[in-house]
């Protein structure tokens, strides 16, 4: 295996009025290419802090963040929003979809900013849908599922933008037993199909069906 992710002493600090918060304090981490992962630890340990470095939605105060194999702290803006459009895939607690879009549209959305045309985008969010199972619902609107529903199209959405690497915070975090296990086996699917996945839980059974897990307690890796 090859390695997608390496991180050297990283440290996010966080001034505030209230004082000083070191949300990341000299982690150091890799992931190879084709991991699962789960990142563990209690609320406020750093988890979606560690989630937005390595989505590139965020910068560290301090330390190197290596995404296969780019320095990420030399990168240009146009570069780094090539890298959060193009190389990573992201699932949120709350699914992020457009309300007044189907199904289908949701899904098709990255397919349109990359100028895919109408024929193909149809095509590849139909297979998307497919894989999560929800075909059949491709017309409905978000308020017209379930949340299980909901994050499966938002997970499509992913699947059909290619990823590289997904990253999903709290996937699960508002879904019941049931629906997450059918998030956690799709996603297990996607890996088999060799996305690298790195999901963030608080949930101890969920962070058992990934491969690997990672703990951070207060902003440090400690397993
Ligand atoms: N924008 C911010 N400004 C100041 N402090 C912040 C900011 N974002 C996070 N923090 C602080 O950084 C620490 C880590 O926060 P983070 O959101 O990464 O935790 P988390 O592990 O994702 O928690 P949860 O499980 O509740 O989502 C917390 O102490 C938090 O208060
Ligand atoms: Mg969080």
């Amino acid at each position: 295996m090859s390695e997608l992710i390496r991180l050297d002493n990283i440290c996010r600090r966080y001034k505030t009025k209230g004082g000083i918060v070191d949300a990341l304090d000299h982690v150091s981490m890799k992931i190879e290419k084709g991991e699962f992962a789960a990142v563990i630890g209690q609320s406020g340990s750093g988890k979606s802090t560690l989630m937005n470095i390595l989505g590139c939605l965020d910068l560290p105060t301090s330390g190197q963040y290596y995404l296969d194999g780019n320095a990420v702290s030399g990168l240009d803006e146009k570069s780094l929003s090539f890298l959060r459009s193009r190389v990573i895939g992201f699932v949120f607690q709350s699914f992020n979809l457009i309300p007044t879009l189907s199904a289908k549209e949701n899904v098709e959305l990255p397919l349109i900013y990359r100028r895919i045309n109408k024929a193909q985008r149809s095509e590849i969010a139909e297979a998307a849908l497919e894989k999560v199972g929800l075909l059949a619902r491709m017309s409905h609107r978000p308020a017209e599922l379930s949340g299980g529903q909901q994050q499966r199209v938002a997970i499509a959405r992913a699947i059909a933008a290619a990823p590289k690497l997904l990253l999903a915070d709290e996937p699960t975090g508002s879904l019941d037993k049931k629906s997450g296990e059918e998030i956690m086996s799709i996603m297990q699917s996607m890996n088999d199909d060799g996305v690298t996945i790195i999901i963030i839980t608080h949930d101890s059974n969920i962070a058992a069906m990934a491969k690997r897990r990672i703990k951070i307690s207060d902003g440090r890796i400690i397993s």
